[in-house]
Order: C-alpha cells, then structure tokens, then sequence
C-alpha cells in the first residue's frame, strides 16, 4: 500500500492523539535506574498502573512504594537466557512497554570477553526485542498499545570506546523504526526515545564524567516527559538533548564519514576514557561485569 508520504507522515501521529494514560498499564522495565525512576514516577503522576521491573525485587518494592497508585513488581535478570520471556510471562497483560533497562558497554572492544558481550547485547539489544515480540500481539488484539525504547544519541552517531555501546543502540533503533513499519494500521505503535548525556541520575551521571566540549546534558525528568509524549502520541522518535549534542548526532547520521574522524581525535578519545573510567570507578552495570584484570 502506497500512501502519500504527508498523509503517510500524519496518519499514526494523528490515531494516537489523547491516549489517555489513567487507564493504561505500562510495563517498565530498568525501573530501579536513574532515568527509570523519573519515567516511573511522571506515568504513575499521569494516573498510569505500573509493572516495575529490573533485578532487585526489594528496589522495586521501595520504588513501588514510594509512587502515587498501585503497582505491581517483577524482578528479572535480562541477561540471563530466558530472562525476558520469563518476564513477559510475569507481567501479564500490558497495554504498554517502555523498554529501558540498559547497560553501559562501555570499553575497548578486547576488554570484553565473549560474555560481557554477550550480557551487553541481550540486555541492551535481544530483551527489548523479545519483549516486543511477546507483548505486541496482545495489544494487536485489543486494537491499540505503544512501545517505546529507549535508545540514545549512541544509537545516531558512534564514539571511542563504545563500539559495543554503539552496537547495541543502533540496532535497536532499526528494530524500533522497522517494527514500527509491521505495526501500522493495527492501532499498535512504537517509538524511540534517544537521550544524550544525562545529569543528575543515570549511567552518565554515575561516570561522574563531563559533557564533551561543552555539549551540555539534559535530565532525567525531560526525558521521562519525552516518554509520556511518545506514549500518548506515538512520535517516530524523539531525541532528548541541547540542540548542539543533537545536531553532531544527526550530522554524524548523515555524514559518517566526518563524524568518525572528528570521533577519532584527542578530544572525543579523552572524553569517553573519562566516561569509561567513571563506570568502572562507580562499579556501574557496565564495568560490573568486566574481567577482573587489566589490559593496561
Ligand atoms: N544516563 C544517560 O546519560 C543515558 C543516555 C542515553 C541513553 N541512556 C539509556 O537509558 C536507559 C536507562 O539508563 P540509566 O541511565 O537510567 O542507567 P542506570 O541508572 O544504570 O539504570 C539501568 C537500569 O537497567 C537495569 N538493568 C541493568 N542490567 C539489567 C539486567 N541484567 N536485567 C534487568 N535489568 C537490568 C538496572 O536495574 P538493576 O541494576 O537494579 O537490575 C537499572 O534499573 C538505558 O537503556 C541507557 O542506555 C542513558
């Protein structure tokens, strides 16, 4: 079917106008997380039920408690195989997912032995894939549902010492923008939220590193509010960052070639060695399960 590409443009935005989240349940998963704390709160604020999920039940049941509303848990390990089918299973009917729970990924790509590889891609990549897959055919039967996954600027453009970070977000990102094409016309939509740094809460912020060159850095709350909007409005994607961090992210889409050698100079290196170190430093997911020694 060829629609006319305004009309095309228009028509999933215009279906979702006015979902209202009071009465939707919305399973959340990385809730224990910076970015997942202030997402579950804004929903909860809107009057949304929430399914809390990340590892430890006993973060959830504080998180669950301390929200307006009533809320259910379910811890999962989405590292784990079988992980995020056991958790589709643990949350039952859902109108909604916001697929969120991530790690940082960060290093040299020989620091990782297969393993850690391996946990990177299925937390970051296979359990919002396999999530989807479980719970979007029940949402296709009620006739309406959103999922929304939360990439990054990483998922636009790459930087040193994040390939497999990279890796990671951009296929999530062509999973989000091609599930998105399958689920058209069936009331069902799918949106990405990509932040860029993030300060005050999140895996950044723990890095204790700083923006590079002045990019500046946006808050958990604003990218909780995108998360609202892309729930309510279905948008393709929405990217949460000042405007400079967003247009290096573009340009890099758009010119690849410039982006990586600007990536490959001293600052961008320098930049995400701090990052890298920060993780490591803060015991964050991303260095938590990194080999034990040092490759110098
Ligand atoms: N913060 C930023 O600057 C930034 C920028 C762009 C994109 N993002 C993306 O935003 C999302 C949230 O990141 P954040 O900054 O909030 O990170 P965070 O504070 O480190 O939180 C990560 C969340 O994911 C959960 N998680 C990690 N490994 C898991 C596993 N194996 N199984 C189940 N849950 C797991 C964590 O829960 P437990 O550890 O308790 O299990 C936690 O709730 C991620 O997808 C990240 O890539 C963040």
């Amino acid at each position: 079917m060829h629609l006319p590409v305004g009309r095309a443009l228009r028509q999933p935005v215009g279906s979702f106008l006015d979902v209202e989240l009071g009465d939707k349940t919305v399973l959340v998963t990385g809730a224990t997380g910076g970015l997942g704390t202030a997402i579950a709160r804004a929903l909860a604020e809107r009057g949304a039920t929430l399914v809390l999920s990340a590892r430890s039940p006993d973060a959830l049941q504080e998180l669950s408690d301390s929200l307006p509303g009533e809320h259910r848990v379910a811890a999962a390990d989405l590292a784990l195989e079988g992980g995020a089918e056991r958790l589709a299973g643990d949350a039952g009917d859902v109108d909604c997912l916001v697929a969120n729970a991530g790690m940082s990924g960060t290093g040299n790509l020989e620091s990782f032995s297969t393993e850690e590889l391996t946990r990177a891609i299925r937390v970051n990549l296979e359990a919002p894939m396999i999530l989807a897959r479980a719970l979007a055919p029940g949402m296709v039967d009620q006739g309406e549902g959103q999922i929304v996954f939360i990439a990054s600027l990483a998922g636009k453009s790459a930087s040193p010492r994040s390939s497999i970070y990279n890796a990671t977000k951009f296929g999530l990102r062509g999973f989000a923008l091609a599930l998105r094409t399958d689920l058209a016309g069936t009331g069902v939509g799918a949106s990405i939220v990509s932040p860029g740094f993030v300060r005050g809460a999140g895996m950044f912020a723990k890095s204790g590193a700083r923006s590079t060159a002045g990019l500046g850095t946006t808050t958990p709350e604003r990218v909780a509010a995108a998360v609202v909007r892309a729930l309510e409005r279905n948008p393709v994607e929405v990217a949460v960052a000042p405007i400079r961090q967003r247009a290096l992210a573009h340009l890099g889409m758009a010119i690849p070639g410039l982006a990586v050698r600007a990536q490959s100079g001293g600052i961008a290196k320098r930049a995400t060695k701090e990052i890298d170190a920060g993780h490591r430093a803060a015991g964050s997911a991303g260095s938590r399960h990194r080999r034990a020694r040092s490759r110098g």
